[in-house]
């Protein structure tokens, strides 16, 4: 029985290393496995801001992954925080984790850096929420970009400790990480990963933006020195511009090195923004219509919590009963 469980954060807005890192392999995955749960993690969005129109976002959030094409026949999706059991079972795990294992996590080390006594215990405590979520379900692929890597690993050492103490209780889950698009960086520097908490928007391309802004946004993204276009490790610009290229219109890297052999950096990123523009346009019409009933919407979503109930029902009692919680 395989099943997919995944989600990402309802803070700022969804760019394309979500969609590459991401909702891409998700749309993939659910017409290969048992069931897809994905879900829009609200309590980890309150580690970090406390944005008062976070509702609007998780509907934002929910009628994206629809956009994108996560098909409600073959996969569920739910809010995080409709569903107890996951701070539940997060409260449990985090007794059996210790302050060294989560202060060695990249993620924390790098948003607590020279202000760790002022980040809140949310923000270290964040891996432990997330081992709880893809426990909870008994996943066995995590899809997610290469950044997560480690928290995964973080839930499969959990899974692995308990199975150990008490045999039997999780599901031993698997990062599933697509090599070519390991990390999509920010346009306006390779070297760090395109992210929504960037502070220029000249490091993103958003779902919702305009043909207009893509246009500026890639015309404005960095380049290497040289003129080749080649995925190389010299080139992490230009590699980052074709890993883009290649991850939204399915054309092979090779392909479009020879394509784009002789041609101006210019040119390159005129026909890059033209492809992403056509990529766009078709998500952003259904996720026009989508949000439009937000009624509808929210009925979606609470009968997406609702039939995952039972599976958390099911682990969490299992795992109350193995430890000797309860009476
Ligand atoms: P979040 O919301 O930061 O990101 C959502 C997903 O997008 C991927 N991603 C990227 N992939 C490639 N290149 C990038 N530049 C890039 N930026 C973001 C992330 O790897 C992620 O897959 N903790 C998670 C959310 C979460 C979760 C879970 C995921 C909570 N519980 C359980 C899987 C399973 C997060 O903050 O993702």
């Amino acid at each position: 029985m395989k099943r997919v469980f995944s989600g990402i954060q309802p803070t700022g807005t969804l760019h394309l290393g979500n969609y590459l890192g991401a909702i891409k392999q998700w749309v993939e995955l659910q017409n290969k496995v048992d069931e897809s749960i994905f879900c829009i993690v609200d309590l980890h969005a309150i580690t970090v801001s406390r944005d008062p129109k976070l509702s609007d976002q998780i509907l934002n959030v929910a009628a994206w992954y629809l956009a994108c094409g996560v098909d409600l026949s073959k996969s569920k999706i739910f809010v995080q925080s409709m569903r107890p059991e996951h701070t539940e079972l997060a409260w449990i795990l985090n007794c059996f984790s210790t302050m060294g294992e989560l202060g060695r996590m990249t993620q924390y080390k790098e948003k607590s850096e020279g202000k760790r006594d002022a980040v809140s215990v949310g923000l270290f405590d964040y891996p432990i929420l997330m081992a709880a979520d893809i426990l909870l379900y008994q996943a066995t692929d995590v899809p997610v970009g290469d950044d997560q890597k480690q928290h995964v690993e973080l839930a499969r050492d959990l899974a692995i400790r308990l199975n150990n103490k008490y045999q039997g209780v999780f599901t031993v889950p698997e990062p599933i990480i697509r090599d070519d698009v390991q990390r999509i960086k920010g346009l306006d520097d390779p070297e760090k990963k395109m992210a929504k908490s960037a502070s220029s928007e000249y490091n993103y391309i958003a779902f919702s933006d305009s043909a207009e802004i893509i246009r500026k946004k890639i015309s404005r993204a960095v380049t290497d020195s040289g003129s080749e276009i080649v995925v190389r490790d010299d080139k992490p610009a230009m590699t980052n511009l074709l890993n883009i290229f290649s991850g939204i219109s399915g054309r092979n890297i090779k392909s479009l090195e020879t394509d784009f052999r002789g041609v101006g950096y210019g040119d390159f990123k005129k026909a890059l923004a033209e492809e992403i523009i056509l990529f766009l346009e078709p998500k952003q019409s259904r996720f026009k219509e989508i949000i439009a009933d937000k009624d509808k919407l929210r009925k979606i979503l609470i009968n997406g919590a609702e039939s995952v109930e039972p599976i958390a029902q099911k682990t969490l009692a299992k795992v109350k009963s193995k430890i000797g919680l309860g009476i």
